[in-house]
């Protein structure tokens, strides 16, 4: 299945996406010399960030999109480098495991982020931030839609599993695994959008890729078409628009 990512697309509203990065690289503390790795890195510009904020030795930015990767090639050198692998799969253990924005498009987070702790070094660090957005009209109607014909057929009757856990209960996965201090908290980001019409263009750089790259290109249209009817339908259309975008920010320290 080709790789959706759309690097223009994503970068639409890099001002709104970057500011949940740089709150979450706040609670991770400088490794001078030690080694960091970005799970779903995507166009490198924020591991850039965070390879100069620790003071790394080695900064690793993993990402299975080659679109993405093409782009953060440009951001490579001084001990940050990039590769494509997935995040299930990947090998090593580093002083602080890093994600923003990407762990959302894997399931099972009840053995993910133990299994992403695991990379963690002794005494390393952990953290990630995911959207907790999935109960917003944005999220909702997207899915709706995708129940309705003929999109359903289209998608074999495929609707997107929303993996993301209660912010509790990442907290209590950490401190099942020994990892304090801990951090844990969900945020509200309000997004102020020129119109309701811009919650459109800003799933169409996430959400709704997954269902781009599962339906023939004038489907997609339609399905968006579709989409765009019933969201506005819901939301209104309002100049501006209020976007109101909740997040999981989660740090903590492994025992040493
Ligand atoms: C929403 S973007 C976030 C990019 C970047 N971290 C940022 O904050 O701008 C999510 C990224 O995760 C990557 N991704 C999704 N699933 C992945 C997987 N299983 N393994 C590696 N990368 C993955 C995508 O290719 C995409 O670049």
């Amino acid at each position: 299945m080709a790789s959706p990512w759309n690097p223009e697309q994503y970068h639409r509203f890099r001002n709104e996406r970057s500011q949940p990065f740089f709150d979450l690289l706040e609670l991770v503390a400088p490794v001078p010399g030690g080694t960091v790795i970005d799970l779903g890195c995507g166009t490198g510009e924020l591991t850039e960030a965070l390879h100069a904020k620790t003071g790394a030795a080695t900064t690793l930015g993993l990402d299975s999109s080659e679109t993405m990767l093409a782009k953060a090639a440009d951001h490579a050198g001084s001990g940050l480098s990039f590769a494509q692998g997935d995040i299930t799969s990947f090998e090593g253990q580093f002083d602080v495991v890093f994600s923003n924005a990407a762990l959302q498009w894997l399931n099972g987070h009840e053995t993910l982020i133990p299994a992403v702790a695991s990379h963690v070094k002794p005494g390393g660090q952990l953290a990630f931030q995911v959207p907790a957005n999935a109960d917003h009209p944005s999220h909702l109607v997207a899915h709706a839609v995708a129940r309705e014909a003929p999109f359903a057929e289209a998608l074999g009757g495929y609707s997107r599993e929303w993996p993301v856990l209660p912010p509790e209960r990442y907290a209590e996965i950490l401190d099942g695994l020994g990892f304090e201090p801990l951090h844990v908290r969900l945020q509200v980001y309000g997004h102020h959008l020129p119109s309701s019409e811009g919650v459109i263009e800003w799933v169409k750089g996430t959400l709704l890729t997954d269902y781009e790259r599962r339906m023939p290109a004038e489907l997609y249209a339609a399905y968006l078409k579709r989409y765009r009817e019933r969201l506005l339908a819901e939301i209104g259309g309002h100049t501006p628009y209020f976007y109101a975008f909740k997040r999981i920010l989660a740090w903590g320290r492994k025992p040493a």
